[in-house]
């Protein structure tokens, strides 16, 4: 009888303890499932955002610029009829993207003034029947970056200012306030459209924009997720869809602090515009731009770089040349970037840095031009090496202000000549003696000397 008390209660124990550790596991199935869904993009680090439509006929904001008022929807919709990508090469896109050292591009198939850059069967709202390009866009170009084994992302609002069952149309006008009958028209409009860009050209990836007008209800945030997911299981979708995305999209402005999200991405744009603006002269320098993306790679995101085609399917001459001056750097640059994790916490060393994925060798990147040795603070590990990335030059340290006795550890010097550095942003190679550990504690008092 006793006998049995205790195997029941020792079973009783044991279900205790697994009820406790369970939901563990079934955390770290979950984060370890995410893990491999977003492997390609947390290796990825760097894309190539497209926004291409016919507000680069008279180069104004997409759609904002009749939303706002700034000119009528009549007039906004007039450069339908100058949208002629007649020199629209997808090759050369592709392989311009590729050149600049991306993974991933994400293409505009349809904005907020819903003109579809694809032949789509639900509106004739779209650059085949309604300007003289005459024929489908987003096909071509998916085609072309797969052959340069690039993933491809489609970017599609969600809200569409110009179909007549969607409630708001200018910022000042609304369709209507109520009408259920309507909003059920407009989502499985959405949804056939989106239907038809996953079965036509399975994406890798789906970035939505514009989700704010509506609540994850109204969009049926949920049932889409699923339907996107059962058309391509591995597709990849971002935040700007009510809570059911997979990643942080912060939008123009880097992140100060580390981003508390494992995966995001920062869009920006080359200039202050997404499409193409004659008059928007005001390009970041190819060194601004590198300095920015280290920053983002090295707090663990990634880089959407956007450029904007003219409305002849040209790049204008800025972008390409942006493009291939990445290109020479992410090429030198390759350990230090692809397939990275974010760097030291701020503190240990002044400047971006990244990690390799085992944690052995830490990447410093030197942004200015060192007036003195870099300095690393609190590295615990023994460093076995240092060389410039893309160069090879082997590189002397010194530690500095290291009593036996001490488990602080000293500051690391290095000096670094004249002659390695980069034009743009110099890369050091750090081989450590196992996973980077780093001290953290509060320093140490002297006991006995
Ligand atoms: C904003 C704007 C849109 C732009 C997008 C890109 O959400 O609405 O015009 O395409 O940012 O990130």
């Amino acid at each position: 009888m006793m006998h049995k008390y205790k195997l029941y209660k020792t079973l009783f124990t044991l279900f205790c303890s697994l009820a406790w550790v369970m939901p563990l596991f079934a955390q770290t199935g979950e984060d370890a499932a995410k893990a491999a869904h977003m492997a390609w993009f947390k290796d990825a680090k760097l894309g190539i955002f497209i926004h291409w439509g016919i507000y680069a006929v008279d180069g104004i904001d997409e759609s904002w610029s009749f939303y706002n008022g700034y000119l009528s929807y009549e007039d906004y919709m007039k450069q339908l009829n100058g949208f002629t990508a007649e020199h629209y090469d997808p090759e050369a896109w592709a392989g311009l993207v590729r050149e600049s050292g991306a993974k991933y591009t994400v293409l505009t198939t349809k904005h907020h003034d819903g003109v579809a850059l694809w032949d789509t069967g639900l509106s004739d709202l779209n650059v085949v029947d309604k300007t003289p390009a005459g024929r489908d866009l987003v096909g071509p170009f998916v085609s072309a970056a797969r052959e340069q084994d690039l993933k491809v992302g489609l970017y599609f609002s969600l809200l569409d200012w110009s179909d007549p069952n969607y409630p708001n149309f200018t910022r000042t006008k609304k369709r209507y306030e109520q009408d259920a009958e309507k909003w059920d028209r407009f989502v499985h409009f959405n949804f056939g459209q989106l239907r038809e860009l996953s079965t036509r050209y399975r994406p890798d990836l789906y970035w939505f924009d514009g989700d704010w007008e509506q609540s994850a209800e109204k969009w049926k945030a949920k049932a889409l997720r699923d339907s996107l997911l059962h058309w391509n299981p591995k597709v990849i979708i971002n935040s700007r869809l009510q809570g059911y995305g997979d990643y942080a999209t912060p939008e123009q402005g880097v992140p100060v602090v580390r981003p508390k999200e494992d995966y995001w991405e920062l869009c920006m744009t080359m200039n202050d515009s997404w499409g193409y603006q004659h008059n928007d002269h005001a390009y970041k320098s190819l060194n601004e731009i590198i300095r920015i993306f280290v920053e983002c790679i090295s707090m663990g995101g990634n880089l959407l770089l956007d450029i904007g085609p003219k409305a002849d399917g040209t790049i204008p001459e800025e972008q390409q040349a942006i493009l291939k001056g990445l290109g020479r750097w992410t090429k030198k640059h390759q350990d230090a970037i692809y397939g990275t994790r974010s760097g030291m916490p701020l503190g240990h060393y002044y400047g971006p840095s990244t990690l390799s994925k085992d944690k052995t060798i830490l990447y410093l990147f030197v942004p200015h031009r060192p007036n003195g040795p870099l300095v690393i603070k609190g590295l615990k590990n023994k460093v076995n090496r240092i060389w410039v990335v893309g160069n090879g030059t082997k590189l002397q340290h010194r530690i500095v202000g290291k009593p036996y006795w001490s488990s602080v550890p000293g500051l690391c010097y290095i000096d670094v000549p004249e002659d390695v550095l980069d034009p743009e942003v110099t890369v050091l190679a750090v081989l450590l003696d196992g996973p980077m550990e780093l001290y953290r504690e509060d320093g140490q008092v002297i006991e006995s000397n």
